[in-house]
């Protein structure tokens, strides 16, 4: 258990954290008795990224990217990310333009510019400063048939064009039940990160969202999602070594919340949420990204 440096007291609050190297600092007045925690693994800086999937006019997303600019401008210890639909990128990029927030898009094309109707190509992401690209979404592969492959394509275009590929794996509750979960989830770690070199896979993230538990009020328990977590990062070891895969950041998704995320957060191998409904209001977004600190 890690002690209050000044005076020696166990911090309950980092209990079996002690790997992840907490440095508890306490407010400079005697009568303030609660820690604040800094994350300090420097390794893995939490990633939080709200998805807001097809949600949103460009005026409601304008709204909510500014309530969210004000309430998490303190914010430091965690990379925050919204992911808005494509319509609001243009106008949420001039506002999120020189604060802590970052810029998702939610697809992107595996090729560039040309003849591919309704595609997006990487230029026209980067020019409005986005960052992150949310790849192989469980609901792209169950609706618009993604395989894996494809998967692999849109991350290495996404790579050599300076965005991140948020890369997405998991299983679905048939899976779950018939015992293949590690089996579903290696297949397409390996296969969306086929073709990548070591240093495009240690800058991706993943995220592992187990399909029953998006959109359900269903949570994978901490438990459960480290299991896969600590899966995922020994699967990253076998493409690329231990080192790359310790500092692969991989996130959990599905029905994350202000009331689950801290235990969530807390699990060694869990870096950060990718999250759904609970990001489409400021309150629940901003409880979630608050109680990661
Ligand atoms: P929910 O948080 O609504 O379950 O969605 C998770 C998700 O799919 C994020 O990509």
């Amino acid at each position: 258990m890690m002690a209050d440096r000044t005076s020696g007291i166990n911090c309950r609050s980092c209990a079996g954290l002690e790997d992840r190297r907490f440095f508890a600092l306490y407010g400079s007045s005697s009568a303030i008795r609660v820690p604040v925690h800094i994350r300090m693994d420097k390794e893995r800086k939490l990633i939080v990224a709200g998805n807001w999937k097809s949600n949103k006019t460009n005026s409601e997303a304008v709204a909510l990217v500014s309530d969210l600019i004000r309430e998490l401008a303190a914010v430091k210890e965690v990379d925050v990310v919204v992911c808005p639909a494509f319509t609001a990128l243009s106008d949420v990029s001039k506002l999120v333009l020189g604060s802590n927030i970052r810029l998702g898009a939610q697809n992107l094309s595996d090729s560039g510019y040309g003849a591919f109707t309704g595609e997006i190509a990487p230029g026209m992401l980067r020019e409005l400063s986005v960052r992150y690209v949310i790849l192989g979404h469980s609901e792209r592969r169950q609706f618009q048939k993604e395989p894996d492959a494809l998967v692999a394509k849109k991350a290495a275009n996404a790579h050599a064009n300076n965005l991140i590929p948020i890369v997405c794996v998991g299983e679905t509750l048939a899976e779950r039940e018939a015992g293949i979960t590690e089996k579903v989830v290696e297949e397409q770690v390996r296969g969306s990160l086929a073709g990548l070199t070591a240093e495009q896979v240690e800058s991706t993230v993943l995220a592992y969202e187990p399909v029953w538990a998006i959109g359900t009020g269903k949570t994978a328990t901490s438990a459960q999602a480290q299991e896969v977590h600590a899966f995922i990062r020994q699967v990253l070891t076998s493409l690329h070594g231990e080192a790359v895969a310790r500092r692969v950041r991989i996130q959990y998704g599905g029905s994350v919340k202000g009331s689950n995320a801290r235990e969530l957060l807390q699990q060694p191998d869990i870096d950060g949420a990718l999250v759904g409904g609970a990001s489409l209001e400021s309150k629940g977004f901003v409880e979630i990204i608050k109680n990661a600190i």
